[in-house]
């Protein structure tokens, strides 16, 4: 069975991953190794590019090193070598990708680059090598993505956002409440204590008659509610205001994605959530919740394959692999690279 080895630099996780596949098998993933830069980065409240790179190329060898131990395979045994070439800091996907180059040149074994869109796309039906005709919901921090997909390979735009990515207003939103970076899961975990109903921020462009999104307008609504409430200082330390914005936030974002995807279901039966928004358990449940009825199966892949890894590199490339494909050594870096 093709053994193959992923790396993923695109922003401040560096990361390998090595995957073991066949078509119409089981996938195994032999380890995922994530090398985390979160802490170098909170100081500065947001990922600062020259940091990040600099500290991919301290991280790369030991993790190529400690994957390859914790798989208990050799270097000789992997049988194609893949890396994220965007979209991502062009300085940060540098290093992934001349490092995945440098092992497939090596070892004469092939390369392929990978959109790490299609990583996060791809990333629910890791398991198995079949993907499913559905509608894909991509929210990470970077992207908001609306994607018809009729297999792997084969994908439509259906819908994206004109501003703010979703990831992008949960940690803007979540700064203002005055959370530490990343603001994401922070938001979530106070949003529990606290009424989803409580203040009613605005579910732009639900009802538009396309299907793009917008968050700016409710991020703006979040800031203008803080600001009516008196001193900001005074706001955020009290932890039900605080709780209160989060979870009604937390339910506007949720309504918005939820609705977009009952519009825009078409025909499918499955709905794919991927990228890190998709570790929301609040927005797990909405999603469950609307469309179990409706006999639509929620897709979904497990929290640590949802934030940025590169075992869904591995698998997008195991799919074209399995397909005869690669990419010369030669292949460009894409740091704005559209998937669709
Ligand atoms: O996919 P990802 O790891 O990186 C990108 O490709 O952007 O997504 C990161 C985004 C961040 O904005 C982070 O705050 C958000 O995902 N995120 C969450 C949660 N976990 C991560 N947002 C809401 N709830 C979470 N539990
Ligand atoms: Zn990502």
């Amino acid at each position: 069975m093709p053994i193959l080895l992923a790396i993923e630099s695109s922003c401040d996780e560096t990361a390998v991953a090595i995957l073991r596949g066949q078509r119409g098998e089981m996938t195994e993933i032999l380890t995922s190794e994530v090398a985390s830069q979160i802490e170098l980065h909170r100081e500065y409240g947001g990922v600062v590019p020259e940091l990040a790179s600099r500290n991919h190329a301290l991280a790369i060898r030991p993790l190529l090193d400690a994957a390859l131990n914790h798989a208990g395979i050799s270097l000789a045994e992997v049988d194609a070598f893949a890396a994220t070439t965007g979209p991502g800091l062009a300085s940060s996907l540098m290093i992934g990708a001349s490092a995945a180059k440098g092992l497939a040149c090596a070892t004469g074994k092939p390369f392929l680059a990978i959109n790490h869109m299609e990583g996060h796309l791809l990333s629910p039906f890791l398991s198995q090598t079949e993907v499913p005709p559905h509608l894909a919901l991509i929210i990470s921090g970077g992207h908001t993505l609306l994607i018809d997909v009729q297999g792997a390979g084969r994908y439509r735009l259906v819908g994206t956002t004109r501003d703010d990515a979703v990831g992008e207003a949960f940690d803007k939103v979540a700064k203002m409440l005055g959370l530490p970076y990343p603001g994401g899961p922070e938001l979530e975990k106070i949003a529990k204590l606290g009424n989803p109903h409580a203040f009613d921020f605005p579910r732009s462009m639900l009802h538009a008659p396309h299907a793009d999104f917008s968050f700016s307008g409710l991020k703006t609504a979040v800031l203008y509610t803080i600001q009516g409430l008196g001193d900001h200082a005074e706001v955020v330390k009290n932890r039900q205001t605080v709780a209160d914005i989060a979870a009604s936030f937390q339910q506007a974002v949720s309504e918005i994605l939820v609705g977009k995807c009952r519009k825009n279901l078409g025909a499918h039966h499955t709905i794919a959530l991927s990228g890190g928004v998709s570790c929301n358990q609040t927005l797990r449940d909405a999603f469950e919740r609307a469309f179990a009825p409706r006999h639509v199966r929620i897709a979904i892949a497990p929290p640590a394959l949802c934030t940025d890894n590169a075992a869904m590199i591995a698998f997008a490339a195991l799919l074209r692999f399995l397909n005869g494909e690669s990419s010369p050594l030669t292949t460009e870096i894409l740091p704005n690279w559209q998937l669709v």
